[in-house]
């Protein structure tokens, strides 16, 4: 992957672009006057643009630039302030305090939900293994401005980890989250989002895997979450209780973990 500046920059864009080069080992270009598809065949690699207005992806493959915004969490985080409410959330029953591993981070619209709702005294981890994901979503969630106070911070909480979540829920200990969740990409020929769409190319396509699922009933205290397509066989393959939803494609499954205590 390679970092360029959009086609007007400033000093600051400049610096910024050189500076996210830098941190992620990566290789500035000076833009001069290209255009990013001339670039991508110049270097035959992924373009990481970082414009004065935010930073966008064009992947090697397909014709898609994708640029960070918040999108749809920003509908769904407006509803939660106004205590409406998010399947998501019920799904896990996440409330202020609790922590929650987000497995399958993608563009983070379910993290930045997941940290709002458990707020300051609560904590949101989330995984991406893709890097070119991890590291658009990364600095989007860490710059992007929502004018709304609390809607930024809930984004700038998410801690951001580039890591595959097999291998990364094996370092974790025992009930080390109250929820550990999954949204891996649908297996029906129908796209997840219009955003991740056009990025499919970059997105991990791993299929999840048992020893991911068994890792996360032994890591989450409370519950294990799937979000799937409502035909998936996932939800009975690994014992999910599927939540049925008429007015939806997308349904939740829930694994509940914590241990009964007798009275
Ligand atoms: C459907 S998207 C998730 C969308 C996300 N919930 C959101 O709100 O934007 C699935 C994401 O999981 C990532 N992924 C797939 N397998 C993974 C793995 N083993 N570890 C970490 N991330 C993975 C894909 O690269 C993709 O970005």
């Amino acid at each position: 992957m390679i970092v360029t500046t959009g086609g007007r920059y400033n000093e600051h864009s400049l610096q910024k672009a050189k500076d996210i080069a830098i941190r992620y080992k990566l290789d500035f270009v000076m833009r001069k006057k290209r255009s990013v598809k001339e670039l991508r065949e110049r270097y035959n690699d992924d373009v990481l643009v970082v414009g004065r207005d935010g930073i966008s992806i064009t992947p090697l493959t397909g014709n898609d630039s994708v640029k960070y915004h918040p999108n749809f969490s920003m509908v769904r985080a407006k509803r939660l302030l106004k205590n409406e409410h998010d399947a998501l959330v019920e799904a896990a029953e996440l409330t202020a305090g609790m922590s929650f591993l987000d497995c399958t981070m993608g563009l983070g619209a379910d993290s930045v939900i997941a940290s709002l709702t458990v707020g300051n005294s609560g904590r949101v981890t989330a995984l991406e293994d893709s890097l070119i994901l991890y590291l658009l979503t990364k600095e989007g969630l860490s710059s992007y401005d929502t004018n709304i106070g609390v809607i930024s911070d809930a984004m700038k909480n998410v801690e951001v980890l580039h890591e595959d979540h097999e291998t990364y829920l094996k370092t974790l200990a025992d009930n080390s989250f109250d929820i550990v969740y999954f949204d891996p990409m649908f297996e029906e020929k129908i796209s997840n989002s219009e955003s991740l769409r056009a990025i499919s190319a970059v997105t991990q396509s791993k299929t999840l895997s048992e020893t991911a699922i068994n890792e996360a009933k032994r890591v989450a205290a409370k519950k294990v979450v799937l979000k799937d397509h409502f035909r998936s066989r996932r939800f009975e393959q690994f014992g999910f209780i599927q939540q049925i939803r008429k007015t939806s494609k997308v349904h939740y499954g829930v694994i509940n973990t914590e241990t009964e205590v007798d009275s």
